[in-house]
């Protein structure tokens, strides 16, 4: 399987990046965050949670930041909707792209949305078929795909399960999420070879988070799965409220100077990020946690500082 030749990196730090931070983050700072991320050349900016703001009160003004952001032409805003509530403020938020979420896992989906796999299934159904409807895209996220906080290993057969559900259901894009970072490159290709077996390739991502630092090579595996999809987070911001001691998605930074090494073309200018991931980190007072974004940062000021 060739590598693919250009890959779709969807940025999701100002919802997988933010919705853990315990301190609110003000939505003028998200606001000015997806901006820039868009400006900067994504065409996937995931912006927003319309959830219960019980259980993640940092994604509680959802609707004030897509009202907030500027829309540029060709980049999909994505939001996360749980139930038909989120989904009609999703729709009046005039979000492009839902994104419903379930686990490959039994004991993650009850701690996580506080039901069933078949339950959420069923949940899902009257979100999924409105979005039809509406002409909304729809993405489903299936978490612990790698393994899971509760239940330990993960069987492929229950990825593959949710997948086909999520397939029926109608979804434009399916991600693969390794929630807790605790897969390695060699399930991961089998993983993903398994599950192109039922769902088309090119609509299939990888969603790793960064907690064993195996994130890079997990991308890198799938890449010669012939995946072309990817998630990140500016500054590697994150964690799972729902996911105890799983650090942030796979930095942004750092996978973009990867594809880069790789010749593989994105369309995202690298500098542009490493800016942003200085911005965000800077704005709510967290380490950034790219190791690219840091290299280069240090790169640009001994630069400017040898000019003086
Ligand atoms: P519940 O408590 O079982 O259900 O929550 P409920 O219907 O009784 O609702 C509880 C309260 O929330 C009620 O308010 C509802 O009105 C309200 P009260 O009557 O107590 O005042 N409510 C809502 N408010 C705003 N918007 C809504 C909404 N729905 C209910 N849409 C529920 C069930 C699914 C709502 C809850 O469990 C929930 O919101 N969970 C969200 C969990 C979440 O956001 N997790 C993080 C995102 S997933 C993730 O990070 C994984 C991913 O990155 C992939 C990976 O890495 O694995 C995608
Ligand atoms: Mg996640």
């Amino acid at each position: 399987m060739a590598m693919p030749q250009a890959v779709k990196v969807v940025e999701v730090g100002p919802r997988d990046g933010l919705q853990n931070e315990k301190d609110f983050v003000p939505t003028a700072v998200k606001i000015e965050l997806v901006n820039r991320l868009s400006a900067a050349g994504f065409r996937n900016v995931e912006s927003a949670s319309f959830v219960s703001p019980k259980w993640v009160p940092q994604m509680a003004d959802g609707a004030d930041v897509m009202a907030g952001i500027e829309r540029r032409p060709g980049t999909i805003y994505s939001v996360l909707t749980p139930n038909l509530r989120g989904f009609e403020g999703a729709l009046a938020a005039r979000a492009d792209e839902i994104v419903i979420f379930g686990a490959a896992s039994e004991a993650f989906s009850q701690r996580n949305i506080n039901c069933s796999i078949a339950e959420s299934i069923a949940r899902f159904e009257p979100v999924a078929q409105a979005a039809r409807e509406h002409g909304v895209r729809i993405r489903g996220s299936v978490s612990c795909a790698l393994g899971c906080p509760y239940q330990g290993e993960v069987p492929v057969s229950s990825v593959i399960d949710v997948v086909e559900r999520f397939a029926a259901l109608g979804c434009d894009e399916i991600d693969i999420a390794d929630t807790i970072g605790v897969g390695t490159p060699r399930r991961t290709r089998e993983v993903f070879a398994a599950v192109t077996e039922v769902f088309p390739r090119e609509q299939l991502s990888g969603h790793f988070h960064d907690t064993y630092g195996q994130a890079l090579a997990n991308i890198y595996a799938a890449l010669l799965e012939g995946i072309e999809i990817f998630h990140a987070s500016v500054a590697g911001l994150g964690g799972c409220p729902y996911a105890k001691g799983a650090t942030g998605n796979v930095a942004t930074e750092d996978v973009l100077y990867l594809l880069q090494g790789l010749g593989i073309e994105t369309g995202i200018d690298l500098a542009q990020v490493v800016a942003i991931g200085d911005f965000i980190s800077t704005s709510i007072d967290k380490p950034n946690n790219s190791r690219a974004g840091k290299a280069l940062l240090a790169k640009a000021r001994s630069e400017q500082g040898s000019c003086v």
